[in-house]
């Protein structure tokens, strides 16, 4: 076989091979490990994975890379950010410190619409140098697959110009970038006290002018203070019919029955999924939809509730992490931190949480068949971590542990 890479002497290669879709219950803690493992990459895939001593003699490889004990994996997929801002929200980070709530700050005219603001003043070039500047980050943190949601426009100009400097990124960016229209994200000030009409404007020009633009999912914020339960069922079943897969943000702060209409829409994910009753909890685990945990929010909103991911996982739920990045509530790059976060508040095993951080994640983003694992035929998106086994994600944080990053087969 002839190939452009070989990744050879992993000490672990952790391949996450999962042939029948996501990972649940015990699954989720194989990792389909390969000791002293090698991956072969042509033409930007995976060609071939195995011990390295039998590889390297099948393969005749253009480059090698001696991966010298270390573990080789596949990159990380983020499957929940907004990424797409202009601006900080350092000062509200202060007041939350000396006591005041995330939803009191939003209620009082700041948090997402402060954000809204600074977006909507950015000129494109601006937003697409902000953003670039994050996704860099991510990149360096062996992060190679990442959903980016609008949501910080909130009129159909702006929001058009966050999925246009998504699609810059697109072209700039040598992983993956899936966009998401969140214009859904929070009732903007001109229609406060009106909130109905902003979701008719949404469901009749905003939606129609995302789908002709490139988004693959529309996302809703079902949350008291910002869509009920019946403008979210609206919303995205508008959206489904114009061939959207779905997304909603659901029980972050208060349980409106959005995960069971998660489950009943068929919704590619439900996000957040903190405080959501036990019912429902056993109705999502039982459900095709992926719960997307997001440990690293009450992390930075020092909240000391999480997602039941445990019971999730136990119920055979399937389990995906994400950073959640934005200004507001967790500016956090760092797909290794959430692994460290979900280890210690999730319960999750260093393995468990690895599987969900890739191909889990990938599932959240319709593209199980395509990243999240070294399988023959996915795209060679893989790392090489600065460490002798898996465990060390999670066991530690703070800490870079990435040596190499291979996106689409090319050496970063
Ligand atoms: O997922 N909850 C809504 N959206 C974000 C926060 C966005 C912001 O505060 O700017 C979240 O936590
Ligand atoms: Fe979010």
């Amino acid at each position: 076989m002839n190939a452009d890479l070989l990744v050879e002497n992993a000490g672990q290669l952790l391949t996450l091979a999962a042939p029948g879709g996501p990972k649940r219950g015990a699954a989720l803690r194989d990792l389909g490990l390969i000791p002293g493992g090698a991956v072969a990459v042509r033409d930007q895939r995976v060609l071939a994975v195995g011990p390295s001593d039998e590889l390297g003699k099948q393969v005749e490889a253009a480059r090698r890379l001696d991966a010298r004990g270390r573990v080789v994996m596949p990159g990380f997929v983020d499957p929940h950010t907004h990424l797409v801002w202009a601006g900080d929200r350092a000062d509200e980070f202060e007041m939350r410190v000396a006591g005041a709530s995330y939803m009191q700050i939003m209620a009082a005219g700041g948090g997402i619409m402060s954000t809204v603001r600074h977006t909507r003043e950015a000129g494109l070039d601006e937003l697409v140098a902000q953003t670039r500047v994050r996704l860099d980050r991510m990149l360096a943190y062996g992060t190679t697959t990442i959903e980016i949601k609008s949501g910080y426009g909130l009129n159909v100009a702006a929001e058009l110009k966050q999925l246009e400097a998504i699609r810059r990124l697109q072209s700039q960016f040598p992983g993956t970038l899936v966009p998401t229209f969140l214009g859904a994200h929070a009732i903007p000030a001109e229609y406060q006290g009106r909130a109905d009409e902003y979701v008719d404007l949404l469901i009749e020009t905003m939606l129609p002018a995302a789908a002709g633009h490139l988004p693959l999912f529309c996302d809703v914020f079902c949350e008291e203070g910002a869509f009920s339960l019946a403008q979210s069922a609206r919303i995205l079943e508008a959206a489904q019919s114009l061939g959207f897969g779905l997304k909603i943000h659901v029980d972050e702060f208060k349980p409106l029955g959005g995960t069971r209409l998660a489950v009943e829409l068929g919704a590619v994910s439900a996000d957040h999924v903190v405080c959501t009753p036990l019912d429902e909890i056993e109705l999502l685990a039982r459900s095709g939809v992926i719960t997307v945990a997001l440990p690293g929010t009450p992390f930075g909103l020092g909240q000391r509730d999480y997602t039941p991911a445990r019971a999730i996982v136990d119920a055979g739920g399937a389990l995906a992490l994400a950073t959640d990045c934005n200004p507001g509530t967790c500016w956090c790059e760092s797909m290794q931190m959430v692994i460290a976060l979900a280890c210690r508040y999730l319960r999750l095993t260093p393995a468990e949480a690895i599987a969900a951080a890739t191909i889990n994640a990938a599932h959240a983003l319709g593209l199980g068949n395509e990243v999240g694992s070294l399988e023959p035929g996915k795209r060679a998106d893989l790392i090489v971590l600065d460490a002798p086994s898996y465990t060390h994600l999670g066991y530690r944080f703070g800490t870079n542990l990435i040596a190499t990053v291979i996106a689409g087969g090319q050496i970063l």
